[in-house]
């Protein structure tokens, strides 16, 4: 857990400032290359798993969105190996590894929790619980690692778009499904292990929610840091 995250959480409660937070960087244009696999993943997902968001729907979601976080820290810390005799270039190759460590824990904490409400509900199979999301990953791995060393504005643009088609569809879960999700008890080890505290899965949605449109913004924002 994060403390500078999870005070971010908090503050998102209040609806002022999470219209301005969103507001921010909601009509960012992006360019084309991470458009067309922008593209390419939405329209992957909904085919496979239904445009309605669903809770099978985000834990493939939340399988897939540890992978370009996963991929920057590696990179960093590749890149961090040819350049530590300079000693800002080695700082601002830590900050994105860190970026990408807090971003990755957190998408674990989504995933590990999501799978145990599949398991409870029922939900899961091996193809398209397991070996789909797999691939998707195995895909995504790929595209992040290639954009992020070759054209790193792009590769933040790509998790832009992921992070905020999972922003859409929390909310719209969260709008359809709110007072269903009220009266259900949320118990997770890995939830206190992780160190948030959720009454209900409407709480705990809600947080996840407010997570992506962090994530969201934050790969806007580091486009104009430097990677090293
Ligand atoms: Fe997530
Ligand atoms: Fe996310």
């Amino acid at each position: 857990m994060d403390k500078r995250h999870e005070e971010l959480v908090e503050k998102l409660k209040d609806s002022e400032f999470k219209k301005g937070y969103e507001n921010a960087c909601g009509e960012y244009k992006v360019g084309i290359i991470p458009n067309i696999f922008g593209w390419i993943l939405v329209f992957a997902g909904n085919t496979v798993y239904g445009k309605k968001p669903s809770y099978e729907k985000f834990k493939a979601v939340e399988v897939i969105a540890r992978i370009p976080y996963q991929s920057w820290e590696w990179i960093s810390y590749m890149f961090l190996t040819a350049m530590y005799g300079n000693e800002q270039k080695a700082i601002n190759l830590t900050h994105t590894s860190r970026f990408g460590r807090v971003a990755q824990d957190n998408e674990t904490m989504h995933v590990v929790v999501m799978t145990q409400i599949c398991k409870r509900e029922g939900l899961g199979g091996p193809f398209r619980h397991y070996l789909i999301p797999l691939l998707f990953s195995f895909f995504y791995y790929i595209v992040s690692a290639v954009l992020y060393t070759v054209h790193r504005k792009s590769a933040l643009e790509l998790n832009y778009l992921f992070e905020s088609h999972a922003y859409e569809q929390y909310s719209e879960f969260i709008e359809e499904c709110g007072d269903e999700l009220k009266k259900r008890h949320i118990e997770s080890e890995f939830l206190k292990f992780y160190g948030r505290e959720c009454k209900n899965e409407y709480e705990l949605f809600c947080s996840i929610r407010d997570d992506e449109l962090i994530h969201r913004n934050e790969s806007i924002r580091r486009i104009s840091v430097p990677r090293a």
